[in-house]
């Protein structure tokens, strides 16, 4: 077995992730304070917004202002989530040094998602990759629905292999693997990155777990056993994705935060800190999200 990473990064998506299935509008000033408190606590990546249809995602329709609000801070990574050219360009107009851009290895979710084929979703980001290259942007890429999908199951690790050396082969530098509805359990990760990790060294894989069932924790130290050292959390443990039912939120930022503190593994992020910008987002948010999966 080997032993666990002697730092990890924690990336931050609840402003992205954990806000857009959110049934009451956060006011963009909230969310540029939301912002503002998870760079002062410390975050090494922060998902700030997404610039995807306002008719999808209404919650994040100001995602220009928020960007231009935020303030930056020199050591933090601000990146936008974008589904399209349209997106993209909308996230290079708004200065962004790095974006995450979004697949699937479900043909459903796909199309519930993105209203396109996996076929089609690499389509776009052919026509994508000129320009993330041409702003020299740093790119991540999300494979959704990894372990399990709401609407096919259990997936086929194949389609994961083919979809990872896609991303490989458009200069996708960090890849996060989704267990979109908090399904996976510490077995299923641990057989998959067995599997993965064969072909390709873990420093490239992020893990990005929703909590459905409780085990994003467990599911996390095994991906540390593993020596995965990029982990997505979202604080207060807030959100889901509308397009996948049964999804809830991420696993929250302060518990991988806790549980990476008792291994001795380095954040860098300061807990109190932290723990202000989870209360502040989990005042805000009702608790109630949205679901158009079922629309
Ligand atoms: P579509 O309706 O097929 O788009 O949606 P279209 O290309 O036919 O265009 C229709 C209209 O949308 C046009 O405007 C476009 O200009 C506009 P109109 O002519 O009607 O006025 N449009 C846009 N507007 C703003 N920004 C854009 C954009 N693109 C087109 N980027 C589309 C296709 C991909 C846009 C839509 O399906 C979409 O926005 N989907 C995003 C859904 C989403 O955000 N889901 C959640 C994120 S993924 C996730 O949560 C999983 C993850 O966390 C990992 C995990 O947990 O597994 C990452
Ligand atoms: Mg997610």
């Amino acid at each position: 077995m080997s032993s666990y990473p002697s730092s990890v990064k924690l990336v931050e998506v609840g402003p992205r992730d954990g806000l857009q299935s959110i049934v009451n509008i956060i006011s963009t000033e909230e969310k540029v304070n939301y912002i503002n408190l998870l760079s002062d606590a410390g975050m090494q990546e922060i998902e700030v917004t997404s610039f995807v249809s306002p008719k999808w995602i209404p919650q994040l329709a100001d995602a220009t202002d928020v960007s231009i609000l935020i303030n930056q801070i020199p050591d933090t990574c601000y990146t936008a989530l974008v589904p399209n050219l349209h997106g993209l360009k909308n996230a290079v107009d708004s200065k962004y040094k790095s974006v995450a851009v979004f697949t699937t290895v479900s043909e459903t979710f796909s199309q519930k998602n993105t209203n396109c084929s996996i076929q089609e979703s690499f389509k776009r980001l052919n026509f994508m990759q000129p320009i993330w290259e041409e702003s020299n942007l740093r790119v991540r890429g999300y494979i959704s629905t990894v372990w399990h999908c709401p609407y096919e199951g259990i997936i086929q690790y194949d389609s994961i292999l083919d979809s990872i050396s896609k991303y490989l082969d458009l200069g996708i530098t960090e890849i996060s693997l989704g267990d979109t509805i908090g399904k996976a359990t510490p077995d299923e990760v641990r057989w998959l990155l067995d599997k993965i990790l064969a072909k390709w060294p873990p420093n490239i894989f992020a893990l990005h777990f929703h909590d459905t069932f409780g085990s994003a924790e467990e599911n996390i130290q095994a991906g540390l056993e593993f020596e995965i050292s990029i982990f997505d959390g979202s604080t207060g443990g807030i959100g889901g994705c509308p397009y996948a039912e049964g999804s809830s939120g991420n696993i929250a930022t302060e518990a991988i935060n806790s549980l990476c503190n008792s291994l001795g593994i380095e954040t860098g992020i300061q807990p109190e800190k932290l723990n202000i910008a989870a209360n502040f987002i989990q005042n805000l948010v009702n608790k109630e999200s949205r679901n158009y999966a079922k629309d």
